[in-house]
């Protein structure tokens, strides 16, 4: 059993090779330079550790892993253009960079890349792989147009938010797992209980983002902080604030939605930590991570086999970057 740190390191060496043609250089090169930037390579690595809690890594599991790590990769480039993001991974974004129209073409052609890796698969696997991996992509789809849609809404229930963040995020980290099982041979109730921990971790890991978008470190996350209070994104933290702070302060925070004055993060910070938001946050995601354990526990193998997973499950929680 291989933990994380193993895990991405072989699977970074793996990955760091050629994945494109070199012409036309003016639509591969923005996606050379942005793989080149790396990221933190998670969703490859639940490919490998659900595979590897019930059977040796296969070839085909790395197959899906970089697969799986294109994919992600496709819907930041064009979750950028969306969100407006200047940086990412600590650098300029691919629309930022190379402009927005290469930035779709180059995100297209990253994910017809992501399909030839999955052709690899082997047949006995491939249609069930492609089936989840398409269902699973149809949901960050609709997710990411839910995130847009509640830009425009004045407010969004709890539960609302919790649909959003689970289709745009957390069914990709849960299928990753999952593709992982059904390649290591697992029975349909272990896959069953493995994607739900995905799930539910997933949505810990977007509570985390969330708030590191509004307190984090610029410089150790790598993205504009405040980008999701300038574009009115429906994070729990907004929606926290404005299910408990008093009635002239949420006239005020309705007020500032409504505008775009330069110091908008900055005010809205300030409500935001008036509301005590960083327990919240705390509370939400050690509720999210004790039913994602719950999932685990259930699954059906030695539980020396789940070490990795409950690793991975702490550090996405506490991560700052
Ligand atoms: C960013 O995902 C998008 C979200 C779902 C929050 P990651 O935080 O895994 O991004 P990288 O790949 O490590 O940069
Ligand atoms: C993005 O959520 C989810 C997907 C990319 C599908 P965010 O918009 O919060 O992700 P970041 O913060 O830009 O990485
Ligand atoms: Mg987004
Ligand atoms: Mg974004
Ligand atoms: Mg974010």
């Amino acid at each position: 059993m291989q933990n994380f740190e193993a895990l991405s390191k072989q699977f970074t060496e793996q990955f760091n090779k050629d994945h494109f043609p070199k012409e036309p250089s003016s639509l591969y090169e923005p996606n050379d330079y942005f793989l080149s930037l790396g990221g933190k390579r998670i969703r490859p690595v639940m490919v490998l550790m659900g595979n590897e809690l019930f059977d040796n890594i296969t070839e085909d599991a790395w197959n899906v892993a970089t697969a799986v790590e294109l994919f992600h990769n496709f819907t930041l480039v064009h979750d950028d253009i969306m969100d407006k993001a200047p940086l990412r991974r600590g650098m300029q974004t691919v629309h930022e960079k190379f402009g927005e129209s290469t930035a779709l073409l180059a995100g297209d052609v990253m994910l017809v890349v992501a399909y030839d890796y999955l052709n690899k698969v082997s047949p006995n696997y491939l249609r069930r792989i492609i089936h989840l991996f398409n269902q699973t992509a149809r949901e960050v789809c609709e997710g990411q147009q839910l995130d847009m849609d509640f830009e425009k809404k004045e407010s969004v229930d709890f539960a609302s938010y919790e649909k959003m963040i689970s289709l745009k995020t957390s069914v990709l980290l849960a299928a990753s797992l999952k593709m992982g099982a059904i390649l290591g041979g697992a029975l349909e109730r272990n896959q069953n209980l493995i994607y739900e921990f995905g799930r539910k971790l997933g949505l810990a890991f977007q509570v985390q983002d969330d708030y590191l978008d509004a307190f984090g470190d610029a410089a150790k996350f790598g993205k504009q902080i405040g980008g999701d209070i300038k574009a009115n994104k429906k994070t729990f933290l907004l929606i926290h604030a404005l299910e408990t702070t008093s009635p002239s302060q949420k006239e005020k925070l309705k007020h500032l939605l409504k505008t775009d004055e330069s110091s908008k993060v900055e005010k809205v910070l300030a409500i935001f930590k008036d509301c005590g938001v960083d327990d919240w946050a705390e509370q939400l995601k050690e509720q999210y991570l004790a039913e994602a354990l719950k999932h685990l526990d259930d699954v059906a193998v030695l539980s020396i086999r789940k070490e990795p997973l409950k690793e991975l499950a702490s550090f996405l929680i506490q991560r700052q970057h």
